[in-house]
């Protein structure tokens, strides 16, 4: 069984179509980067796979449960880093209780033990009472993969985990998600930049609103498939950490 299945699926908020025909699956274990430009229907993919959104047409599978209609049945067993721009905190939440919200609106129980184990993972445990608000970016973005981590999930949705996030602190998550893969998660993150990923990940996939192309980093990133998913020839520049791309990496020219 795979941990994750998009069968021909389509998807679509209003009139306009977001997401067509998307065939993919993803394995048990496997690490996969999400790539495209903004508005591709990233997100989107993300939002499928954890059962908020309903296809218009085609399944997607979580574990072999029918991501929309079977959710209860597998929602524990993925954690979700959301992007940046949905999380709306109106009161001034602590670290621990913005990483025990998700569990705490689902009506669970959360032992502080839990909430420490997942916070020391990321190197927070000692900063667990201060105010979130008051966290630098990448500060916000640990305590956010915390709460991903909370459940111990087999799978975790990532949705631009690097973004506004200082070196050291992408460091540290690149660090975690490694050792979660070396510990047979599965984990798909939407990133604009390969780089910091490149040696983890075993696949990845150009979006464009349609699957442009899948597999890996050398063979995705031609002039043509990059032209068909950015709209435009942007060169890619191998060098030694790897694939950079000018608009969306750091460029080692
Ligand atoms: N809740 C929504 N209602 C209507 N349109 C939406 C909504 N969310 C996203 N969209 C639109 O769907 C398209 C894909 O969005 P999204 O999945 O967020 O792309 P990405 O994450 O790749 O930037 C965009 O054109 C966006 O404007
Ligand atoms: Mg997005």
């Amino acid at each position: 069984m795979k941990a994750i299945e998009f069968q021909d699926v389509s998807f679509s908020y209003n009139s306009e179509e977001v997401l067509s025909d998307l065939n993919l699956e993803i394995g048990r274990g496997e690490f996969v980067a999400i790539l495209g430009p903004n508005g591709a229907g990233k997100s989107t993919m993300l939002k499928l796979t954890l059962g908020l959104l309903r296809p218009k047409k085609g399944t997607v599978k979580v574990l072999g449960f029918n991501a929309y209609e079977e959710r209860d049945k597998f929602v524990d067993k993925v954690g979700y880093l959301p992007q940046r721009e949905e999380i709306h905190l109106e009161a001034p939440l602590t670290i621990s209780q913005v990483v025990k919200l998700p569990m705490l609106a689902k009506g669970k129980k959360v032992g502080e033990e839990s909430v420490r184990k997942a916070l020391k993972i990321v190197g927070l445990e000692n900063i667990s009472d201060k105010l979130f608000s008051e966290l630098s970016g990448g500060q916000q973005q640990k305590v956010l993969l915390a709460r991903a981590l909370l459940s111990d999930p087999e799978i975790l949705l990532l949705d631009e985990p690097f973004n506004g996030v200082d070196v050291l602190s992408q460091e540290k998550i690149v660090e975690v998600l490694a050792e979660m893969s070396s510990r047979g998660k599965t984990i798909v993150a939407v990133v604009h930049n390969i780089n910091p990923l490149l040696h983890n990940i075993d696949r990845v996939v150009l979006l464009n609103r349609r699957v442009v192309a899948v597999g890996k980093p050398n063979e995705v990133f031609s002039e043509e498939n990059i032209v068909k998913a950015y709209g435009t020839s942007i060169p890619i520049v191998v060098c030694e950490e790897g694939y950079t791309h000018p608009l969306y990496g750091d460029y080692h020219g």
